[in-house]
């Protein structure tokens, strides 16, 4: 099968890069979302970065034009009875998911794969309340979506060869690069860079040295493309804190325990660039250091 029509599930920052992506790949996309607010906000964001690739020469107006024209935004999840491929990218809820999951089942036809693109949650226990556990698997986007080039391919213990090859080759066709990860917490990429994470945190906890220094040390002294607490704020301090408590529920390992200091962070409803403050403050430019 060739996957022709994608459905994604909600268009926050991550649904609305993969719509992103999926529509500059030549795919159809249906975008569905609660409500026109949050539509709105995610059709914005892809304008914003269609705009950027066209402003460095990396996309044709005429593509970003086709790219637009090829999204379909929706409120009702009916629509997404003709997709060859549905992505949910909505908040780290099982249940949540599983609700949309169940209604999904009953819409679409049989053909229709579905992908999760949980940073976080078993696939299989996604899986399971469908009746068609072979061709669910997890297709695990990186932030931000339409820049990095790595898309992990996440098999269940139940997904089938023919459902990965179907979603290696529609990740292929995004211009991606596809790795094949088991359904084991935090699969590949957040299995290392989680507990890398949370130890900048706990040197920020000990005083080791000030934010901008410890990002500095890795950004420098490492060659990575951004400090670790710069990247707790890009990929956001609840979704890393939801990632490190399931690492810890799985492993029961000290290293994946989330540091308090970033609990209290996200109970001060810091959750990093997304809501304009974390271990930076986004309201000034440039963002300057949060006092902890
Ligand atoms: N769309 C289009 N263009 C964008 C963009 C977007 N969404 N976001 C940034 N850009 C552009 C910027 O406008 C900028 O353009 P100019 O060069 O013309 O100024 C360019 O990309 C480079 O951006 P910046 O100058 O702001 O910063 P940078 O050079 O550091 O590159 C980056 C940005 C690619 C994000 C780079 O810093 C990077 O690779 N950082 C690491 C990101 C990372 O590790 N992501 C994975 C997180 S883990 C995860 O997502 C999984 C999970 O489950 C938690």
């Amino acid at each position: 099968m060739t996957v022709r029509t994608v459905g994604v599930l909600g268009c926050g920052l991550m649904g609305s890069g993969i719509a992103q992506v999926s529509a500059v790949a030549g795919c159809a996309v249906i975008v569905r979302d609660l409500n026109e607010g949050l539509l709105a906000k995610g059709r914005g964001a892809i304008a914003t970065s269609l705009a950027k690739f066209v402003e460095k020469g990396k996309l044709t107006p005429a593509a970003r034009d086709a790219a637009l024209e090829k999204m379909r935004f929706t409120t009702s999840l009916e629509e997404l009875a003709r997709c060859d491929l549905v992505i949910e990218a909505v908040t780290e809820d099982l249940e949540l998911k599983n609700s949309l999951w169940v209604t999904l089942d009953r819409t679409c036809p049989p053909a229709t794969l579905f992908a999760s693109n949980t940073s976080s949650l078993p696939i299989i226990a996604q899986a399971r309340v469908t009746e068609r556990a072979d061709r669910f698997l997890g297709l695990h986007f990186f932030n931000p979506v339409p820049l990095m080039p790595l898309v992990e391919v996440v098999r269940s213990v139940a997904t089938s060869q023919d459902t990965l090859r179907t979603a290696t080759a529609f990740v292929n066709g995004l211009g991606k690069e596809p790795i094949v990860a088991k359904d084991s917490a935090g699969f590949i990429v957040n299995l290392l860079l989680i507990p890398y994470l949370l130890d900048a945190v706990r040197a920020v906890e000990h005083g080791v040295a000030s934010v901008p220094d410890i990002d500095a040390g890795m950004k420098l002294g490492c060659g990575h493309p951004m400090g670790p607490l710069t990247l707790l704020d890009l990929v956001g301090l609840d979704t890393s804190l939801k990632v490190g408590e399931v690492l810890y529920e799985e492993f029961r390992e000290a290293r994946y325990a989330p540091p308090p200091l970033l609990r209290r962070m996200v109970m001060a409803g810091w959750y990093g660039k997304k809501t304009g403050k974390g271990f930076y403050d986004y309201s000034v430019e440039p963002p300057a250091v949060t006092p902890l």
